[in-house]
Formats: C-alpha cells, structure tokens, sequence
C-alpha cells in the first residue's frame, strides 16, 4: 500500500514520528511536506496529499496539522476523497468499515503519540465492510457529481 503524507508546521513533528512507522511496517510513503515547523499554510499539503488520491497516485493519504480540522476541511473538498479526521481508534475503525475513507486527518495538538500511531495503525488494517454502507458511499459519490 503507497501512502501519502502531509502537515503543517503544527503537525510536522508527528507526521515525520507517522512517516517512520510506516515506513518500518513497509508501506511505501510519499512524504508531501512540510519539511519543517516554520510557519505554513495547511491547504497547499492537504491539497498535494487529496489530488495523489484523487488521481491514484497514493492508495490512501494521512494529513496532521494541528487540531486536523483544517485539512479535514480541505482534503473533502475534491473529488473522490473521503477524509475522516478521527481522534481515537474507534473513530478510525469506524471510518474505514462504514464511510470508505482514503484520507485520515489527525491532529498534533490533540493526541498524544502512541494514540496518533494507534489509531494509524488500525486505519491503514481496517477493511471497507460494504454491503449497506457501499450504497452511501455511492450516494456521497452521486451528490460530488451534481455539486456545482
Ligand atoms: C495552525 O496554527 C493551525 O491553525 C493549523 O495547524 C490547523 O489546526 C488548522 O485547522
């Protein structure tokens, strides 16, 4: 599985601590940016990270700033993305059974590390579940392509 990564400067510290667990479970990471903690804007990543979904170019894609909302916002405004900003393991487990989503938002100012890793881990090993929850996901799919 190819993931893309991306943050701010607010989540530029556990994007890099998210980077090298992933890349020690041997995922295949494209690391968006930021390269730093100098002040930026979390559009631009979240953008990178929802067009390499978008176009299958990453699999999935992870996005930390620093409460996760403003990537969240950013990464369900294209086509095809569906971001789940989640703040525990129930959240990220939930999003990937019922809602299908390619983007997991985190963010760094909200969750300790071992909790962030945590509920990466269980996002990237949760399965879509299907059956009831594939006609919503068609329907979300169905409102993106009459959206104006
Ligand atoms: C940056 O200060 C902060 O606003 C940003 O990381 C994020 O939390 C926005 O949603």
């Amino acid at each position: 599985m190819k993931i893309a990564l991306g943050s701010d400067h607010a989540g530029f510290a556990l994007k890099e601590r998210i980077k090298k667990f992933l890349i020690e479970k041997g995922y295949e990471v494209l690391d968006f940016g930021t390269t730093s903690e100098e002040s930026t804007h979390y559009p631009l990543f979240a953008q990178d990270v929802a067009l390499a979904v978008q176009k299958g170019e990453a699999d999935r894609g992870i996005l930390v700033c620093g409460t996760g909302i403003g990537m969240s916002i950013t990464a369900n405004k294209f086509r095809g993305v569906r971001a789940a900003l989640c703040c525990n393991e129930y959240m990220a487990k939930m999003s990937r059974l019922h809602n299908d989503a390619n983007v997991l938002c985190l963010g760094d100012r909200v969750l300790g590390e071992d909790l962030a890793l945590a509920i990466v881990e269980t996002w990237i090993n949760t399965p879509f579940e299907g059956g009831r929850h594939a006609k919503r996901v068609e329907l979300i799919k169905n409102i993106e392509s009459g959206c104006p």
